[in-house]
C-alpha cells in the first residue's frame, strides 16, 4: 500500500493507494468510537462489497445504503440524510465514510461539511471519476435547477482510501468516462501522463492492475499539485476546467441525464470544443493536438461529437445560452481553457457568440 500526503494550507491528510484496503481502513477507524462512524454506501455496489471484503466492515460499524446516480445528487437526498443523522443523534465528533462514486462522495462531503458546521469525513472512492478526480481537492456539491453542482462547499476529508479493486467491476462506460478525467489532466498539464495513457491504453482498457495503479497515482498527484496551491480556483486549478465550460453546457442541455451523457463524456466533447477555439485563436499546432486527443479519446470509446450521445435534433441556441450560464463565467465573457501544446494550457475569456455558435455547429 502506498501513502501520499495531501497538503493543503489548513489541512494535511493521508491518501492510501493499493488493493484490498478494507483491513487498513478498519485499522484507521479503530481510533474512533464505533458509534461515531457511519458509512454512506452506494446502493448499487452492495453486491460487490462481499467480493471486496467491505461487507463485514460496514456491518461492524453503522451504514446507510444511498441511492446513486445523478438524480440522487439533489437537495431532497441531502435533506433526507440530514434527517437520518439527526434521528440517530449523530454526534458532532462523528465521522462519515463515503463508499461510492462521485455522486455519493460529493453529497456525503457536502453533508459532512454542514452538519454541525463540519464533522469528520473519509472518502473511499469506487469509480474511476471519483478515484482520479472528485475525491481530491475538497469540492462538494449537489445539482439544483438542472445546474451541475450549483450548491456546494469546499471541505477536505480526514483521509482517502483508494482501493484499485473497485475499478474492476465498473461498467465499460463508467470506466471510460472516468478515464476522460485522466486524459484531460495529461493533455492540459502533464505530457508524460498523456503519453503513458496513449502508449498503455490496451493494458488500461484490460484493467491491468499495474497500469491502473500508475494512471491513478499519476492523476492523483497532478490533482493534488493543482489544487493544494489553489483551493479556491484563482489560478492553476482552473486548468482542470479544460473541457468543462462546453461540457457542462452539454450536461445541462440534456438535463443532467446520465443515460444520455456521463460527466466524462460531456467533458470529452468539451475538450474538443476548447481546441476548436484554440484553432480559431491561432494557437500553434492546435489542429495537431486536436487530432492526437481525438485519437486517444476514441481508444476509450469517448465521444467527440454530440451526435454520438443523442440522435435528437440539437438546438444550438440553447447550447450557446448554456455556455453563458456557466457558473465560472466572468463579467467579460465565458472562461475557456485551451491547450497551447500537449501538457500545457492557458485560460481565455471569450464572448464572440458567432464564433462559439460556429464551433457548436461543427460538433453536432
Ligand atoms: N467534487 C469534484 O471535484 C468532482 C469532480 C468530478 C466529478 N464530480 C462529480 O462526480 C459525479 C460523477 O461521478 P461518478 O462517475 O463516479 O458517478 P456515480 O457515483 O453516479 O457512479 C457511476 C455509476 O457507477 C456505479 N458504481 C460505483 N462504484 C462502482 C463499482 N466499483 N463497480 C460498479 N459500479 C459502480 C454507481 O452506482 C453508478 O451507477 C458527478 O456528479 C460530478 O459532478 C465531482
Amino acid at each position: 500500500m502506498k501513502k501520499i500526503i495531501a497538503k493543503f494550507s489548513h489541512k494535511e491528510y493521508p491518501i492510501f493507494l493499493g488493493n484490498n484496503l478494507s483491513t487498513s481502513l478498519d485499522l484507521f477507524l479503530n481510533i474512533y468510537d464505533k458509534k461515531r462512524v457511519l458509512f454512506l454506501v452506494d446502493k448499487n455496489i452492495s453486491g460487490i462489497l462481499n467480493k471486496n471484503k467491505y461487507n463485514k466492515l460496514i456491518e461492524k460499524y453503522d451504514y446507510i445504503l444511498v441511492d446513486s446516480g445523478i438524480e440522487s445528487k439533489n437537495i431532497q437526498a441531502l435533506l433526507d440524510l440530514i434527517n437520518i443523522l439527526d434521528d440517530k443523534n449523530f454526534s458532532r465528533d462523528g465521522i462519515i465514510v463515503a463508499l461510492g462514486g462521485g455522486v455519493i462522495g460529493d453529497i456525503a462531503a457536502l453533508l459532512a461539511s454542514i452538519y454541525y458546521r463540519g464533522i469528520g469525513l473519509i472518502h473511499v472512492p469506487t469509480t474511476m471519476t471519483s478515484v482520479v478526480d472528485s475525491c481530491i481537492g475538497g469540492k462538494t456539491g449537489i445539482n439544483y435547477n438542472n445546474k451541475v453542482n450549483l450548491l456546494g462547499t469546499y471541505y477536505h476529508p480526514n483521509a482517502i482510501f483508494v482501493d484499485i479493486n473497485f475499478l474492476l467491476s465498473l461498467s465499460e462506460r463508467d470506466f471510460n468516462a472516468g478515464m476522460c478525467e485522466s486524459i484531460k489532466k495529461g493533455l492540459i498539464y502533464n505530457k508524460s501522463l498523456f503519453k503513458f495513457i496513449d502508449k498503455n491504453y490496451c493494458e488500461i482498457i484490460k484493467r491491468d492492475i499495474n497500469a491502473l495503479e500508475a494512471v491513478v497515482e499519476h492523476s492523483i498527484n497532478i490533482k493534488l499539485e493543482l489544487t493544494s496551491s489553489d483551493t479556491f480556483e484563482k489560478s492553476n486549478r482552473l486548468l482542470l476546467n479544460f473541457g468543462h465550460t462546453f461540457g457542462q453546457a452539454v450536461e445541462s442541455y440534456f438535463k443532467i441525464n446520465q443515460n444520455i451523457a456521463r460527466h466524462g463524456e460531456a467533458v470529452s466533447i468539451g475538450m474538443i470544443f476548447d481546441i476548436h477555439l484554440a484553432e480559431y485563436l491561432n494557437i500553434k499546432n492546435a489542429t495537431k493536438i486536436k487530432k492526437h486527443l481525438s485519437d486517444v479519446l476514441k481508444k476509450f470509446n469517448l465521444p467527440t461529437k454530440i451526435s454520438e450521445l443523442s440522435k435528437s435534433k440539437i438546438n444550438k441556441s440553447t447550447l450557446l445560452e448554456n455556455i453563458f450560464k456557466d457558473k465560472k463565467r466572468t463579467i467579460e465573457g465565458s472562461r475557456f481553457i485551451i491547450p497551447t501544446s500537449i501538457g500545457n494550457g492557458k485560460i481565455v475569456i471569450f464572448k464572440d457568440k458567432k464564433v462559439l455558435k460556429k464551433i457548436i455547429s461543427s460538433l453536432i
